[in-house]
């Protein structure tokens, strides 16, 4: 096969499925098939009422010449009158009679009826009845013949027979010249309705071309292009509002990406930064074994900050993963929060706060992985200590209710301003670090509280009230805790 003919028989399959094809096929076979019903059906009807009034002649003239049989059988000026004369007069639609006695000889007939029409193939062709049926004349052209008996006087002595035959040569014209109408009527329209088709249905999909256009232009530094739904109909216009509204989403997750990275690789720089300027200042010259300790535990610190990161970086990473697996075990609340209260006791005194635990008298179990709730909570108490000034206090309370295990945290510390609320718990969001007693927060740990409770099918809220303090309740869902 050459490359061309595998060129054109591609785009013709292509071609073959395409929408507009399909459409324009379904509208084009559709309109001919009605028009083709249309015109065929109105052709026989006409053809059918057609015959219907010659042959309603007929009977008509078949009527007069029996009733002059009967009634008036020696009235032959009448007969020849009616027979002879008056068919002969006639320019179109001509018509011919023949009048035979019982013993077929002929009595009277139309003049120049022998001359069109083959005599013979009457009497053989027909059986006696009023019933009319085609004949095909001598020079070609079509009547409709009846041949049928007629009684002679009255009471009738005899039966002669009539035979009529009426050209209706017209009337076929007519119906050529409609069958000619017909099939051109036919051949155009079979033109037509795909050219028509073609373009009703370019004009319908052309909003779905629009929105591959626009899909095709966007890339991860071109998310603001938006499909313009003005004109659409209803249907599109829905399908492209959802389609701009999958493109916010996927322009707002890009921006947070985008703002997370700048973020990592503004707190990785830092400390990175710390390290290498004291180095090269303390290798700038010769030091004392106590400055370079100094310098060494400085550069350790740091080394310490940036492990942290790395490390809650890592942790966040992998919580994100689908197959991130719980080691899922029965943990007395009440107990794992007495464990945390005990580990930041010391600081929480060093810094004049009462940390304390506040249960019912039932103890609060379910099952959920320890390491990370203690690190949930971990990360709450070490908010609240921080952000609460001396004299003020930090309550841990647990309750199980119908079909979720709740816990708080809850202190009496600065609070949070209400319009920095709904992002507290975005990755390395921080409020006004200057307010931190403990400054060098990385903004990491509310991030990591949300998606432990995440992994839990739980979910973290905080509510706060500016100079009152701050309530973190963390709810997980355990069927039966109550
Ligand atoms: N109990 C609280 N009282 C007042 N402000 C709070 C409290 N808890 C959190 N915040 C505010 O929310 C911000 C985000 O908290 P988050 O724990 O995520 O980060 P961080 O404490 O600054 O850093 P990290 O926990 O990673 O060391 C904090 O910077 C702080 O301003
Ligand atoms: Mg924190």
């Amino acid at each position: 096969m050459s490359w061309n003919w595998r060129i054109s028989l591609a785009s013709f399959s292509r071609g073959w499925r395409t929408l507009a094809f399909r459409l324009t096929a379904g509208y084009a076979l559709a309109g001919l098939f009605l028009v083709f019903a249309a015109t065929a059906s109105l052709y026989f009807v006409l053809r059918s009422e057609l015959e219907k009034s010659t042959d309603l002649f007929l009977a008509d003239k078949l009527h007069v010449i029996r009733t002059m049989l009967r009634e008036r059988p020696d009235d032959w000026d009448a007969l020849h009158e009616e027979i002879e004369l008056e068919s002969a007069a006639r320019k179109y639609e001509q018509f011919y009679v023949r009048l035979l006695n019982s013993q077929n000889r002929l009595l009277l007939m139309t003049p120049g009826m022998a001359e069109q029409l083959d005599l013979s193939k009457f009497k053989s062709s027909f059986h006696q009845s009023d019933h009319a049926a085609p004949m095909q004349g001598k020079s070609g052209q079509m009547f409709r013949v009846t041949s049928t008996t007629a009684e002679v006087g009255s009471p009738p002595t005899a039966t002669d027979t009539i035979q009529i035959a009426i050209d209706v040569s017209q009337k076929e014209k007519l119906l050529a010249r409609y069958r000619f109408w017909f099939w051109t009527f036919l051949t155009a329209t079979s033109i037509l309705f795909p050219l028509i088709g073609y373009q009703i249905a370019r004009h319908g999909i052309r909003p779905v071309e629009e929105m591959a256009t626009t899909a095709r232009n966007i890339t991860s530094t071109n998310l603001r292009e938006r499909i313009q739904t003005e004109g659409y109909p209803f249907e599109l216009a829905s399908l492209a509002a959802t389609f701009n509204e999958m493109l916010d989403r996927l322009e707002e997750s890009f921006e947070r990406i985008s703002r997370f990275s700048a973020d990592i690789a503004h707190d990785l720089r830092t400390p990175v930064n710390n390290i290498r300027g004291e180095t090269e200042v303390a290798l700038a010259r010769a030091r004392s074994t106590d400055e370079y300790r100094e310098v060494l535990g400085s550069c350790l610190e740091e080394a310490v900050r940036l492990s942290d990161l790395i490390g809650d970086l890592l942790f966040l990473a992998r919580a994100e993963s689908p197959l991130n697996q719980l080691r899922r075990e029965r943990v007395d609340v009440g107990q794992l929060l007495n464990g945390v209260r005990e580990y930041y006791e010391a600081s929480a005194t060093d810094s004049g706060i009462v940390l304390a635990t506040a249960f019912g008298d039932k103890a609060v179990i379910g099952e959920m992985d320890r390491m990370l709730i203690q690190r949930a909570v971990g990360n709450l108490v070490s908010n609240a200590v921080a952000h609460t000034p001396a004299g003020g206090s930090v309550v841990l309370g647990a309750e199980a209710e119908a079909a979720a295990i709740r816990i708080e945290v809850v202190d009496t510390g600065a609070g949070i301003p209400t319009e920095d609320l709904p992002r507290v718990f975005d990755r390395f969001y921080r409020v006004d670090s200057s307010r931190s007693k403990v400054s060098g927060g990385t903004g990491l740990g509310l991030a990591i509280v949300q998606s432990i409770m995440a992994l839990h099918g739980g979910k973290a809220e905080i509510t706060s009230q500016l100079g009152q303090g701050t309530r973190v309740t963390l709810r997980m869902p355990f069927p039966g805790a109550a």
